[in-house]
């Protein structure tokens, strides 16, 4: 995945082989049009989505795209796999080098995956630092009780990235059910904290991120592209 934002200047050089230095003169003449306006500022920043165009020839045209998909148990979140289908099998026909995988999912969890070509906005719901929750439901081996609450709630130490995990919210909803709501994505988090009360997890579903939810909308394995009002609801 790649993000790219350039000087307008070192955009146009990049692209035309022309010379940073000339490229004063071109902007003067008015020969650079962004998203449909003409061009002032040499230092203008170009995002991966900004149309330019210099001297009728579009140098860049792309546009941001925003899916969310159901994924089913069985199907992996990579670009490729020489065994099980990958999500991206299931986006197909879309295809887009800059497409990524917004918070894997393992193999056997199944639930809302969120994929994108923008990589700003990917980042900005995979940071720790902007604590979009994800929610997850959970099924246990054993009996849950209440002593997991304030564990999960105090969050838990993990050696191996030597870090304390962000207070985790834990709702039991059955003997061995629960919903469990992260604001981060550690690898294998949620089967390794029910491993603390060595309480393996025998079924994981990811069921919203942020106030986006998966609900019965999609089937497993189907996709669709994001509204507006879901980008809107996901950067509430
Ligand atoms: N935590 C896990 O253990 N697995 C997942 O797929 C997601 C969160």
């Amino acid at each position: 995945m790649t993000s790219k934002y350039s000087r307008l200047d070192r955009f146009i050089s990049k692209k035309t082989n022309i010379k940073r230095k000339d490229i004063r003169l071109i902007l003067a003449q008015k020969r650079i049009i962004i998203n449909a306006a003409i061009a002032t500022d040499l230092q203008q920043i170009i995002g991966p989505f900004d149309k330019v165009v210099f001297d009728s020839e579009t140098l860049q045209e792309q546009s941001a795209q925003y899916f969310m998909l159901h994924k089913p148990v069985g199907v992996v979140c990579a670009n490729h796999d020489k065994i099980h289908k990958t999500v991206f099998d299931l986006l197909n026909p879309i295809n887009d080098s800059q497409l990524h995988i917004v918070g894997r999912l393992d193999l056997n969890t199944s639930g809302l995956v969120l994929i994108t070509n923008d990589g700003k906005w990917s980042k900005s719901i995979t940071s720790p630092l902007n604590k979009v929750t994800k929610e997850y439901q959970v099924e246990l081996k054993n009996v849950l009780n209440n002593d997991y609450i304030p564990a999960f709630e105090k969050g838990m130490y993990f050696e191996f990235e030597d870090l304390t995990t962000q207070p985790a919210k834990l709702k039991i909803t059955g003997e061995r059910n629960a919903t469990l709501t992260l604001t981060e994505g550690r690898y294998h988090q949620v089967k390794r904290m029910f491993g603390r009360f060595r309480n393996p997890v025998l079924k994981l579903h990811r069921s919203a991120i942020g106030k986006l939810e998966l609900c019965n909308t999609l089937e497993p394995g189907q996709h669709r592209p994001l509204s507006s009002s879901e980008l809107q609801l996901l950067l509430d």
